[in-house]
């Protein structure tokens, strides 16, 4: 059944809750196929939270610009002559245009290519053809600059967006989950994005591309061939019996690898040498200095999983890469990835840093193309009329484990390869799509947990 052909309907608070179980781990497959569902995540969780728009290293000129979206509106993020960083929805204000055309560049102002008009780089309208003769000089342009995003804020570098006046600022928004997944990429000190992000569409429902980063489950069977090719050593990242999960508000969480606590107390110990030392004897995961504890908080520096940022950012174990999962339709997800590589890192470093980005996740990665085949094909069969009716059973770990709050206030689960962070993702999608403002979201959300869970 094609995109849109569904019936669609109203989706009213009661029955989005009814989409998912936080009990029983019950998914509705409705929630990856739906259009009307589709139409309101737009509006509810994109237009509403908080979307990553680039990196400090990608604009740092007055006049450097970069295109990124905001759910499907496409934004410019441009640094203008006074430095500020504005996010403007990139569409000309006459008949709706877009004004830039180019992925990424330095301007000096914005010209639609329809009639004309010429926008600075605070999306003020600055220059109307024929304003004296066509519009006998009554067109008022200070009614008509580009539209901007409610909110701008960066943290570590990290600009972010939301269309929403009421949102929280970027740092409560973030929470310890947020801030330790940006501290994980600066963890050893400060970054650039390379140049050139990776795109690439999959047809699949973008939060099942989201849910995946935290399922260590399918590693070992869906990236077995990976692992025979001698590319990568899965035995050497899965430690399955090593996990660290991460919650937050707002549906924000990381899974995956974690130091266990004993072992990270002996860390502590070291001097950043001994660290530095050690990381090279063993060829493993390079050990964190001490300044990472800051950043990522005393739970947060164990962990060497995946964060996602709710709703679409996914920072890569050890922060090498970030990835976008921007929606495209219920069917259809765009990936964009972003490499990072230390800030003025040796060019041989640097092209190394690159080659192994390249070749693990995005459009020539070897992990992505066992996984993009697994998404399309779960999202397809979400659009049967039978096999919407179906349900996901994500109940891995449910009633099993222990969720403790560290002294910084961090909320963490020592475990196993779980489920767990797939249902704080869906929980969070559905008080996100159930709440009609970001007063009536935050009232709704459920406590942090603390005990068995
Ligand atoms: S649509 Fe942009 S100038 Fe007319
Ligand atoms: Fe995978």
């Amino acid at each position: 059944m094609a995109d849109g052909a569904q019936v669609c309907k109203a989706w009213g608070r009661q029955e989005i809750l009814s989409l998912f179980d936080p009990d029983t781990g019950l998914l509705d497959r409705r929630v990856h196929s739906d259009e009307a569902l589709y139409q309101l995540e737009l509006e509810r969780i994109f237009a509403r939270g908080w979307n990553f728009m680039c990196h400090d290293s990608q604009i740092p000129e007055p006049g450097d610009y970069f295109i990124n979206y905001i759910g499907e509106d496409q934004v410019i993020v441009v640094r203008d002559q006074e430095g500020q960083v504005n996010v403007l929805v990139n569409s000309c204000r006459h008949r709706g245009n877009a004004l830039c055309r180019a992925e990424q560049g330095r301007a000096k102002s914005f010209v639609c290519s329809y009639h004309g008009w010429n926008y600075g780089l605070d999306g003020t309208l600055i220059g109307v053809p024929g304003q004296s003769t066509y519009y006998h000089g009554a067109l008022d342009k200070s009614r008509l600059g580009l539209h901007k995003a409610a909110k701008v804020e960066s943290h570590l570098g990290f600009w972010f967006a939301t269309m929403d006046p009421q949102a929280p600022s970027l740092h409560d928004y973030l929470g310890h989950v947020g801030r330790t997944g940006l501290g994980m990429i600066c963890a050893h000190g400060d970054v650039e994005v390379v140049d050139g992000i990776q795109k690439n569409v999959i047809d699949c429902n973008w939060k099942i591309a989201v849910d995946n980063l935290f399922d260590w489950y399918h590693v070992m069977y869906s990236h077995a061939s990976a692992g025979s090719s001698g590319y990568i050593d899965l035995a050497g990242i899965l430690h399955p019996k090593e996990q660290l999960v991460m919650l937050d508000n707002y549906g924000h969480a990381i899974s995956g690898p974690g130091v266990p606590a004993a072992a990270q107390a002996g860390i502590d110990q070291m001097s950043d040498e001994a660290r530095a030392a050690l990381s090279r004897e063993t060829e493993g995961l390079q050990l964190r200095p001490r300044a990472a504890t800051e950043l990522m908080g005393p739970v947060g520096v164990r962990s060497h999983g995946h964060p996602n940022l709710f709703p679409n950012l996914w920072i890569t174990i050890s922060g090498l890469q970030v990835c976008l999962r921007l929606p495209r339709g219920p069917s259809k997800t765009e990936l964009w990835w972003f490499t990072i590589v230390p800030k003025g890192a040796p060019p041989p470093l640097r092209a190394a840093m690159v080659r192994t980005a390249t070749h693990l996740f995005g459009p020539a990665g070897l992990l992505e193309q066992d996984d993009g085949e697994n998404w399309s094909q779960t999202t397809r069969a979400a659009r049967g009329v039978t096999g919407r009716t179906l349900g996901q059973f994500l109940e891995m770990g449910l009633g099993q484990d222990e969720a403790r709050r560290s002294e910084a206030g961090e909320h963490y689960i020592d475990t196993q390869i779980n489920e767990h962070g797939q249902r704080w993702f869906y929980r969070g999608w559905r008080d996100w799509m159930a709440a009609e403002s970001w007063a009536e979201l935050t009232a709704s959300l459920p406590p942090l947990p603390e005990g068995r869970l």
